[in-house]
């Protein structure tokens, strides 16, 4: 690889890492695997040893993953989950895990401890690696007093209140506890209240968590301690850090802290060597499978104390223990057929049709082989027998073929050389895997897609999915975004299946996009390698879209996580005379194009409401929406059961009255609402504010 193309991966590495990553550890809800996410940041970590020129301090290989929230609150965020955890410094920085898939590089690690320690006897302590959420738990003079979440490791969210909801956390320790320690471990959420907590969402037409992990994580930071008891999560603790014990070993550290009632896996064992290891690997690859929580790996420890101090630390990770990370569950189907699929860039996906195979709890009948190199790398055949794997809540992937199971004479699939779609020859740019349609303007799949992508929950949150843009292509309503503006009740309730309400919804929606803030409708435009993170950079850096669209290569390389490939990409954008003509209808439809001063909250006593409104106020409606926004509330369009109440001025719409009665939802009067905000949200009143007002003095 020459230098160019090196640099040009690394950037792609750490957008993709980051990227990942906050979807990882804020939004909880991951799309691509563990694997997948390892093995990208193993590549960025050889690429960035190969050429040292290109190293950031910055780099994802350089940092701990975070979970605290970035200022402006995930869009994805559950109303009753909080986004303002007080942040506290931690004493010694939470770092996480070397990790890998090999047992060869088990052993490395093994010798390269037993070369640093020069012929001092040690030994190992091996764990279970539980797939939670990270925790650090204080305790002065036996009694709970704080409980931070990793956070980027070194300042985490204040969860103590939360944590006391615990089940077998101790509030107060017994024996002989020394007067102040720190005691690290994961939050997890077993099997069985995962099942049942996903079954309730189901039922209230929530969002199901992807896997225990992101529910562990979710629930953890909820709005309310009492709502966190019901999650019915569970606590393990595995470290406590070197420097504030007095122990030999890490072994002795932990039963020492289970006599003291804190509890700790009864899993360890301590290993003398390398067999030993591989031994107790081996057992729980296959005994983990009955286990009634996560775990994605065994943890190996050295267990001597001076000798964990004599290897010290790196950046990110102890020298003193390594994660072996377990494989993904594999399935293994035949191919049954494979579509190539056009995305909005115009990228052409190749997905495997399978006969379908249950895998880790869902039967899986799709499968990506994400382009034509993979496919080579694979060396796929026709009607093959291929092995799929699964991760989060993404498409699975195909990772190798059962070769004894191929045909004789089977052929390679042939990869189309014209767009599936539109028939435009494909073409491969340098440096690219993937195969593009370079019909940017007329081929209806990426036409549908940037639009698709523009509605989007992460976008511009309009309420149309794939079935609902498809109808307004196929109609001639709608080939971009900003046709979207101009749709009116009476072109919509003409299209089939469609109802005045669906309608009035639809155009809510559209209406409520109008106010999406600037960084988002920055996001939703679909620069190539704008994603939600490096959207969001722009957006404070620049500060409008304007600025954003005059900026040079220059300027924008000034951007934290903009290197050459994205400011090319968005320079292009720009430069793209179509693109400024639909950036200009876009203004004229009144979206945000300017991060306005962020809105001053006044308190949190609507936080977790969701408030439809209906009627005329004293003030104007959309003032009474920024008061709910103001004091921590959502409002939203229409009367559901997730409704809190209805907040009805005069003159309330007789439907949204009669769905509340036949919901049992409470309907407040103007007076009655604002008597549940502090007193300074009160109307100002003549008296309250006395104005002086200054006639000029006229000579
Ligand atoms: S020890 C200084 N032991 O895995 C490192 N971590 O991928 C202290 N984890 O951040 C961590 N089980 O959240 C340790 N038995 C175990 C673990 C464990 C799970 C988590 C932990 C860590 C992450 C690294």
């Amino acid at each position: 690889m020459d230098r160019n193309e090196a640099q040009r991966r690394i950037l792609e590495l750490r957008q993709s890492l980051q990227e990942n990553s906050r979807r990882y550890y804020v939004d909880n809800a991951p799309v691509i695997s563990d694997f997948e996410f390892d093995a990208q940041m193993h590549e960025l970590e050889r690429l960035e040893a190969e050429f040292p020129e290109f190293f950031s301090p910055d780099s994802p290989t350089q940092r701990v993953g975070s979970d605290l929230e970035g200022p402006v609150s995930g869009v994805n965020a559950e109303p009753s989950v909080r986004r303002d955890f007080v942040q506290r410094p931690h004493r010694y920085p939470m770092l996480s895990l070397g990790n890998t898939y090999s047992l060869s590089e088990i052993e490395e690690f093994a010798a390269r401890a037993e070369r640093t320690l020069e012929g001092r006897s040690f030994s190992y302590c091996c764990e279970l690696k539980f797939d939670g959420t990270a925790i650090c738990l204080t305790y002065r003079n036996g009694a709970l007093v704080q409980a931070l979440t990793r956070g980027d490791g070194v300042v985490g969210d204040d969860v103590t209140e939360n944590l006391r909801r615990v089940g077998n956390v101790p509030q107060r320790l017994t024996g002989d506890y020394p007067p102040e320690f720190e005691i690290r471990g994961e939050i997890l959420m077993p099997y069985e209240a995962f099942d049942a907590l996903n079954r309730e969402r189901e039922e209230n037409e929530d969002a199901p968590f992807a896997n225990p992990r992101n529910a562990a994580s979710g629930s953890l930071k909820l709005l309310d301690p009492e709502e966190v008891a019901h999650r019915g999560l569970w606590c393990t603790l595995y470290h406590i850090p070197a420097e504030s014990i007095a122990f030999a070993t890490h072994d002795e550290a932990l039963k020492a802290a289970a006599r003291w009632g804190l509890p700790v896996s009864a899993e360890r064992r301590v290993c003398r060597n390398i067999s030993e290891i591989k031994a107790y690997i081996e057992h729980w690859d296959g005994a983990r499978k009955f286990l009634p929580y996560a775990t994605d790996g065994i943890v190996i420890k050295i267990n001597e104390l001076d000798c964990q101090r004599a290897l010290g630390f790196t950046a990110k990770s102890p020298r003193w223990a390594v994660a072996y990370k377990f494989k993904a569950e594999q399935a293994l189907t035949p191919i049954l057929s494979i579509d190539y699929q056009v995305g909005r860039t115009g990228a052409v996906t190749p997905v495997a049709n399978l006969e379908p195979v249950p895998l880790s709890g869902t039967v899986v009948k799709r499968a990506t082989l994400n382009n034509a190199d993979q496919m080579a790398l694979l060396d796929i055949r026709e009607h093959d027998w291929v092995y799929v794997e699964k991760g989060g809540e993404i498409i699975p992937k195909i990772t190798a073929v059962d070769l004894s199971r191929r045909s004789p004479g089977a052929q390679p699939p042939r990869f189309p050389e014209r767009c599936p779609d539109c028939g435009t020859p494909l073409v491969r740019l340098e440096g690219e895997a993937r195969w593009f349609c370079p019909n940017t303007d007329g081929c209806p799949m990426q036409i549908k897609g940037r639009v698709l992508h523009f509605c989007g929950r992460k976008a511009m949150n309009i309420l149309a999915g794939d079935s609902t843009v498809e109808q307004f292509y196929e109609m001639g309503l709608v080939q971009s975004p900003a046709d979207l503006y101009s749709l009116s009740t009476k072109q919509l309730t003409m299209l089939e299946g469609w109802k005045e309400r669906s309608a009035q919804r639809f155009l809510e929606s559209l209406d409520a996009s109008r106010k999406v803030p600037f960084e988002r409708v920055l996001f939703a435009l679909g620069i190539r390698f704008v994603g939600e993170t490096t959207a969001r950079s722009l957006a404070r850096h620049f500060g409008s879209l304007d600025a954003v669209a005059a900026a040079t290569r220059e300027t924008l390389l000034e951007v934290p996580d903009v290197g050459e490939v994205i400011a090319d990409s968005i320079v292009a954008f720009f430069a793209d005379e179509r693109h400024r003509r639909e950036v200009e209808r876009l203004r004229a439809a009144g979206l945000c194009f300017s991060a306005e001063a962020p809105m001053e909250k006044a308190s949190d006593a609507l936080e977790g409401r969701i408030i439809v409104i209906s009627g005329t106020f004293s003030v104007s409606r959309d003032a009474m929406k920024e008061l709910i926004a103001r004091n921590g509330g959502k409002n939203s369009g229409s009367v559901s059961g997730k409704t809190s109440f209805l907040l009805a001025g005069e003159n309330p719409g007789p439907e949204k009255i009669k769905k509340c009665e036949a919901l049992g939802i409470p309907v407040l009067g103007e007076e009655a609402f604002r008597a549940l905000l502090p007193e300074q949200e009160e109307r100002p009143s003549v008296s309250e504010h006395p104005q002086t007002i200054v006639e000029p003095t006229l000579f």
